[in-house]
C-alpha cells in the first residue's frame, strides 16, 4: 500500500447548511481548534447579502473570498483535515453539489429555531445519492428553539435519515444549561465562549447528587429519564452504519458560543472516513494505489478580466501528486504539468511540492479544464459520480451585438465549462438555452460576458421547469421522439439529447407514453 501514513491522516469534508444556520461561525470555531486561525472573525462569511442581488461589486468580492476560503486545511489530533467550503447562496447550489463529490463526509448544520429548511433538504438528497456519511450539528441551542425530540423527528422525516443522538441538551434558550455527552458520559455545562474542557464534569452515575446541584432537581430528573430512554432506544453508535450513510450522529450546541463544537470535532476525527475508493468508467480506484489520479470539481475564473486564467480545483484520489510532473489530461489526451500548484492553508495560498489522496489543490488553468476532467499517470478513465443536475430556470440567450458572436460563443463555452450554467441547443433550430439554478446566475453571466468577453446579451424567459437527459436502447425511437417534440428537445453541451419539460404533468405524461425511453434527472458529465 502506497503512502498509507499520509492517507489515513486525512479527512476531507464539507459543512452544509441553509444560509444563516451558522456554517461560517462553526467553520471558524473548527479552525480555531485546529490552530489555523488565531482570532475570531478571521473567516469571512461567503454569503451574498440579500439586498445585494444585483450588486456586482458584492458578487466580485464574494468570488474573491470564496477562492480564498475554498479549502481550509487544519491539523487536529494528528489528523490533517481538509474543510471544503460551499457557497451559502441558494442560487449557487450547483456549486455545492459538485463540492460534495470531492469530500468523503459531511457535517450538516441545522438551526434549532428554524429546523429543516428548503436548501437543507436538497443538499441531503445529494448526500444520499452517494451515501455520504453525515454528522448533524443542531445549532443555536442558546435560543428558544423547537422541542428537541420534535426537532429530531422533523430532521429524520424531512431528510429521510436515521439519527443517533450523541449529546442531549438540557433545555434551550435562556434555560439552556448544557449538554450531556452520551458517549463520554460527562456533563458539559453551558457557559458562553467555552474555552476547553474546563466546564465539563464526569458523571459516572447519573443518580449522583452532584447532578442535582449543578442543574437543579427538576432538570436532573428529566435528564435521567431522557438518558435512560435514549440509551434504551439507540445504544452505542454503530460506526459502520454511519460510514454507510445509514445513521447520522447528532450533536447539540451553540457555534457562536463555541459550545458543543469540540465534542463534535472529537467524534469527527474518531469516526469520519479517510479518503475513500472512487468509481471510474473503468474500475474502482483505491487511494493507496501507487499511481496518481484526480478530478476537477470546481473552476474559478480570475477576478481580473485582463487575465483569463482560471483556477481549477483538483481532488487527489490516488497516489501522490507531484509539482512539475507530467500528467495525462484524459479528455484532451495530452500530457500537461503544473509548476505552481497550490494548497489552501486558511486563506493564504502556498505553492506545494506534492499532495496526497483527500487533498484539494489549485491548478492554474488557461482554458484546458472543465468540470469532471480527470488527470492520471497515463491510464484512461473518468471518475464518475460528478453529474449535472437539472437546472430550474431556463432562458433563451439573445445576442445583442452580432459583431461579437464569436466572443459571445467563447464566453458562453468557458462559463459553462466552469459550471456557472448549463447550455442547451434546441433541436432543429439553433436557439441557445441557458439553464441555471437561480436568477442571480443569469445576472452574473450577463455581467461577465460583457466584462470579460465584450459580448452584450439579454435573456428571454422560457416556460421550462426541468431538463431530463434521455437514453434508449432503441436509437430510432429516441430520434423519432426528438423529432416529434422539437419544441422541447435539445442537446446539452456534449451533444447528449435532453427533454425540456414545461411542467411535472407534461413530464409524467411523456414518461408514461414513452416506455422505451429513459428519462434521467441527472447527467454524468462523462459517460
Ligand atoms: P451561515 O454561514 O450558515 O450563513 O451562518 P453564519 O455563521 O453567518 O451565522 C448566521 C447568524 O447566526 C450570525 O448572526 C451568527 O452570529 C449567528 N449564530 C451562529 N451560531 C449561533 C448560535 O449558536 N447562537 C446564536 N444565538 N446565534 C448564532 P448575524 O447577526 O447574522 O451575524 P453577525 O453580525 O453575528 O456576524
Amino acid at each position: 500500500m502506497a503512502y498509507e501514513k499520509e492517507i489515513i491522516k486525512r479527512k476531507s469534508f464539507a459543512i452544509i447548511s441553509h444560509p444563516d444556520a451558522g456554517k461560517t461561525t462553526l467553520t471558524e470555531k473548527l479552525l480555531l481548534f485546529g490552530g489555523a486561525i488565531q482570532t475570531a472573525g478571521a473567516v469571512k462569511s461567503n454569503k451574498i447579502k440579500k439586498h445585494a442581488t444585483s450588486d456586482f461589486m458584492e458578487i466580485e468580492r464574494q468570488r474573491g473570498i470564496s477562492v480564498a476560503t475554498s479549502v481550509m486545511t487544519f491539523e487536529y489530533k494528528d489528523h490533517l483535515i481538509n474543510l471544503l467550503d460551499t457557497p451559502g447562496h441558494k442560487d449557487f447550489a450547483e456549486d455545492t453539489y459538485r463540492t460534495l463529490t470531492a469530500v468523503d463526509s459531511v457535517v450538516l448544520v441545522v438551526d434549532s429555531v428554524n429546523g429543516v429548511e428548503a436548501q437543507t433538504r436538497r443538499l441531503m438528497e445529494v448526500c444520499r445519492m452517494r451515501d455520504t456519511p453525515v454528522i448533524v450539528f443542531i445549532n443555536k441551542m442558546d435560543r428558544d428553539g423547537k422541542n428537541r425530540y420534535d426537532l429530531l423527528e422533523e430532521i429524520e422525516n424531512e431528510l429521510k435519515i436515521n439519527l443517533h443522538p450523541m449529546t442531549l441538551p438540557i433545555n434551550s434558550g435562556k434555560d439552556f444549561k448544557g449538554v450531556y455527552n452520551l458517549h463520554d458520559k460527562n456533563l458539559l455545562l453551558f457557559t458562553a465562549n467555552t474555552k476547553a474542557d474546563e466546564d465539563s464534569i464526569v458523571i459516572e452515575d447519573l443518580n449522583d447528587e452532584i447532578l442535582n446541584k449543578k442543574i437543579g432537581e427538576y432538570d436532573a430528573e428529566t435528564l435521567r429519564e431522557d438518558v435512560e430512554l435514549v440509551d434504551g432506544v439507540y445504544g452505542e453508535l454503530n460506526v459502520g452504519d454511519y460510514l454507510k450513510g445509514k445513521i447520522a450522529p447528532v450533536f447539540f450546541g451553540s457555534a457562536v458560543n463555541n459550545f458543543g463544537v469540540k465534542e463534535m470535532l472529537d467524534t469527527f476525527v474518531r469516526i469520519a472516513p479517510p479518503p475513500q475508493d472512487r468509481e471510474t468508467t473503468e474500475r474502482i480506484i483505491k487511494p493507496d494505489e501507487e499511481k496518481f489520479s484526480g478530478f476537477i470539481f470546481k473552476i474559478h475564473a480570475n477576478l481580473d478580466p485582463k487575465h483569463r486564467d482560471r483556477i481549477a480545483f483538483l481532488r487527489v484520489c490516488s497516489g501522490r501528486f507531484e509539482r512539475s510532473k507530467y500528467y495525462k489530461h484524459v479528455r484532451l489526451d495530452k500530457d500537461i504539468r503544473f509548476n505552481n500548484p497550490y494548497s489552501f492553508l486558511a486563506r493564504s495560498k502556498d505553492i506545494i511540492e506534492d499532495a496526497y489522496p483527500g487533498d484539494v489543490i489549485g491548478l492554474f488553468d488557461t482554458g484546458n479544464f472543465k468540470i469532471g476532467d480527470t488527470l492520471t499517470e497515463g491510464e484512461k478513465f473518468y471518475f464518475t459520480g460528478i453529474p449535472s443536475f437539472s437546472p430550474e430556470i431556463f432562458k433563451e440567450l439573445v445576442n445583442k451585438d452580432p459583431m461579437k458572436t464569436k466572443q459571445m460563443e467563447k464566453g458562453v463555452s468557458q462559463l459553462t465549462d466552469e459550471g456557472v450554467a448549463q447550455l442547451f441547443t434546441q433541436f432543429g433550430g439553433n436557439k441557445k438555452i441557458i439553464g441555471c439554478v437561480g436568477e442571480l446566475q443569469f445576472e452574473v453571466i450577463q455581467y461577465r460576458l460583457l466584462q470579460e468577453y465584450g459580448a452584450a446579451v439579454e435573456f428571454r424567459t422560457l416556460p421550462f421547469y426541468k431538463a431530463c437527459w434521455l437514453t434508449s436502447d432503441n436509437q430510432k425511437t429516441l430520434e423519432d421522439f426528438l423529432r416529434f417534440k422539437q419544441q422541447n428537445a435539445a442537446e446539452d453541451k456534449d451533444g447528449n439529447p435532453v427533454y425540456l419539460a414545461q411542467s411535472e404533468w407534461f413530464l409524467n405524461t411523456e414518461i408514461t407514453n414513452n416506455p422505451d425511453i429513459k428519462f434521467h434527472f441527472t447527467s454524468e458529465i462523462h459517460k
